[in-house]
């Protein structure tokens, strides 16, 4: 066993490495996960020192508060590899201040910053054969944590785990999806965590999608919990929209998460000189706009999801079809956010992270 003790976190390196195994080129979403994994428990009122071992099954007691409360939360990350082999997050700042924004509104203990960083650092030096060049590939770490302690009492716990583990990933959609606007089902509500990244928050979609995709759409585009008029997000990524040349998305609030990668985009089209609205945005002005021709665009932005091209919309049982723009703001931001990603562009924002 090859163990390196430091004085910030415990190592276990893994024996041989699963690698070779893995066709790179044919990558399904979060199903492969790297050599390591990160992990720091809570208990006794701190956290522990932080540890990395071989990615493995762990034994968790059926009475944790995780599986009866869902007192759960996680982040979505990527690391990115440029042609000389450096190692890049993007904004992770920002994935660290959700993570424990999250974490306060589902009570559980905020994360030191050292040791996310420090966890984050250490596991991509360890794995970084894993993060292939190429402005396809990034490596997905998704940070979480959950309520581990043994007791059913519906309370806080008081011991918990934060883990980062890691999955080789291309792109999350292949294809433009095609989308619901929700008219019965809701997210979340004012007053609710629908800002956090709670587990809950996404299993609790998964039903009305299943229902959505019966219908032949791949996500729901959830609208506000109270009258369903007002656009806000979909399942796996925050949604834009262009009417003529402007963009419109909707704003932050209680209800939608205050996603990384829609702040870049609107940061970029400042830069690109487009006109970007951040205001609620109904689904009749939607409709209005693909009936007179003037709805170019809808796209989806994520970390998973990158940018992601809406081709068709459904409401109230009518279809609305989005013609494919040659010229389309998607490929646009797409191309600008993975040139800053992958280090082939200038980053004046200061977003990369260079790691190794
Ligand atoms: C991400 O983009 O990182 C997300 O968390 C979306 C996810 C549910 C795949």
């Amino acid at each position: 066993m090859n163990v390196i003790t430091s004085n910030k976190i415990d190592i276990v390196k893994a024996e041989t490495s699963k690698i070779t195994s893995v066709d790179f080129d044919n990558l399904a979403f979060g199903l492969v996960f790297t050599d390591h994994m990160f992990l720091c428990d809570f208990k006794d009122g701190k956290w522990q020192k932080p540890q990395i071992m071989p990615y493995q099954a762990m034994s968790i007691e059926p009475s944790a508060r995780v599986f009866h409360y869902g007192q759960a939360v996680f982040e979505g990350m990527k690391a990115y590899k440029d042609e000389n082999d450096k190692v890049f997050l993007f904004r992770p700042d920002q994935n660290f201040e959700r993570i424990n924004k999250s974490s306060v509104r589902m009570a559980i203990p905020e994360f030191p910053k050292e040791y996310f960083f420090e966890g984050l650092e250490t596991l991509l030096n360890l794995d970084k054969d894993w993060i292939k060049s190429g402005i396809d590939n990034s490596l997905y770490l998704r940070p979480f944590v959950i309520a581990t302690e043994p007791a059913i009492s519906a309370s806080p716990a008081n011991e918990y785990r934060f883990m980062i583990i890691c999955s080789p990933a291309k792109a999350y959609y292949n294809e433009p999806v095609r989308v619901l606007f929700a008219e019965k089902y809701s997210r979340c509500a004012d007053g609710g965590v629908g800002f956090a990244k709670a587990a809950g928050n996404y299993g609790a979609q998964f039903y009305p999608t299943n229902l959505a995709q019966k219908e032949g759409f791949q996500q729901i585009i959830w609208t506000d919990a109270s009258t369903h008029d007002y656009l806000e997000e979909a399942g796996t990524m925050n949604i834009f929209f262009r009417i003529g040349d402007k963009l419109i998305t909707a704003p932050n609030n209680d209800r939608i998460l205050d996603g990384v990668t829609r702040k870049s985009v609107i940061q970029l089209a400042e830069d690109l000189g487009i006109e970007c609205e951040v205001r609620r945005v109904s689904v009749t002005e939607i409709k209005e706009a693909s009936r007179n021709g003037s709805l170019k665009e809808i796209f989806g932005a994520g970390t998973a999801a990158v940018i992601s091209p809406v081709s068709a919309f459904g409401h109230n049982c009518e279809v609305f079809e989005i013609v494919e723009n040659e010229n389309s703001y998607a490929k646009l931001f797409k191309s600008t956010l993975l040139n800053i990603q992958h280090n082939l562009a200038e980053d004046k924002h200061g977003w990369r992270h260079e790691v190794i």
